[in-house]
């Protein structure tokens, strides 16, 4: 510890405890971490390879207005109330999809396998089914699901951006395998059966006539060779409860993950795939929306979180939606590998990832 003061190992554990000071000590920081750090656990768990992974964002914007959006819950009575008894806007919203200020979030996955063949799965379904349905003509999804390309519908977690326009998806395919995380709500379960819901302004007009199936957190779930669903027990706002993510294997590049919103955090993330997945010290992608500054706001242990995903070496890091658009200015700023996008179709920067873009690894 000759080269660095104890003013200095206070003042940086002052910025944000032990990652805050290695932060401020540069070069100094591996042999800190050597010092005092025990190595990190690396996972077990085999899912195998596949050759590429490619994620391309049919709709990234969940809104199109933040503060109409933060003023209808605040309105509700806050963030914890039921999202199923909130009165969202959906009418007279400018910049809206048709005066409505849902939009929604859904990524297309495609796998190619070792031997060569190809997988489709859809990860979300949008909100404003209207919304979701031209993203999904944009893009050929609509096709895909008529054709039965797409295999299954990945829901990551009940909210309201992310699963509500399931009609979109079932009017194409309306015996869709689905995937939900444990902790769904009875009313998730109705909305898929065909329910409406009037004050929150939703509903679903196609049964769904498929498959469903429900997991939990107790281990790791093979998909297909190559990749795997990781489940997490979060509390989540607005009355939801635990969400899913994928994790592949990519040949020659090693894992890469793909979220919905991430509100299991990102560090929580990134450790549970590195200590129990094999190659997890080797996580060279991350998408999806990552959940630090949905709302554009910003606190400074913020900074610290930003600064803590250097720690995992990650390659390249398409983002968007619930990610936020102060947080991707912060991970440019420390050299953090965001993936910018084109601002089309209604994406309104290209600072990240947007609607029609994609990453394929
Ligand atoms: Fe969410
Ligand atoms: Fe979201």
């Amino acid at each position: 510890m000759t080269d660095i003061s104890r003013r200095d190992f206070l003042k940086g554990l002052a910025v944000g405890g032990t990652l805050g000071y290695f932060a401020m000590a540069g070069v100094s920081s591996t042999v800190m971490k050597n010092a005092f750090l025990p190595p990190p656990k690396v996972g077990a768990v085999e899912i195998g390879e596949c050759k590429s992974v490619k994620a391309t964002v049919i709709s990234e914007t969940s809104w199109f207005n933040n503060s109409l959006l933060m003023g209808d819950m605040q309105k509700a009575g806050g963030l914890l109330v039921n999202q199923y008894e909130i009165p969202w806007t959906n009418t007279g919203v400018q910049e809206g999809w048709k005066g409505d200020n849902a939009g929604g979030y859904s990524t297309l996955i495609e796998v190619e396998q070792l031997d060569g063949k190809k997988r489709k799965f859809l990860l979300d379904t949008g909100w404003n089914v209207d919304w979701t349905d031209t993203c999904f003509q944009r893009e050929g999804i609509d096709k895909m699901l008529s054709n039965k390309e797409i295999e299954f519908l990945f829901v990551t977690h009940e909210h309201f951006d992310h699963y509500w326009g399931v009609e979109a998806t079932l009017k194409y395919y309306p015996d869709i395998p689905v995937i939900v995380p444990k902790g769904f709500y009875p009313e998730g379960f109705e909305l898929l059966k065909g329910a409406e819901f009037t004050k929150c302004h939703l509903a679903n007009k196609v049964p769904h006539t498929g498959p469903l199936e429900v997991r939990d957190s107790s281990k790791v779930h093979p998909v297909i060779p190559g990749v795997a669903s990781i489940t997490f027990d979060v509390p989540i706002i607005t009355r939801v409860f635990g969400e899913q993510a994928l994790v592949f294997n990519v040949k020659d590049k090693g894992l890469v993950v793909i979220t919905g919103c991430c509100h299991m955090g990102i560090i929580t993330l990134m450790e549970y795939v590195r200590e129990t997945i094999k190659g997890g010290d080797n996580i060279y992608a991350i998408q999806g929306g990552l959940h630090i500054s949905p709302f554009e706001d910003w606190d400074p242990q913020y900074d610290d979180l930003v600064l803590a995903i250097h720690k995992y070496g990650i390659q390249k890091m398409g983002c968007n939606h619930c990610t936020g658009y102060v947080t991707a200015e912060k991970m440019i700023a420390v050299n953090l590998p965001l993936v910018r996008g084109t601002a089309q179709n209604k994406s309104k920067r290209d600072i990240y990832l947007g609607n029609g873009d994609f990453l394929m690894i």
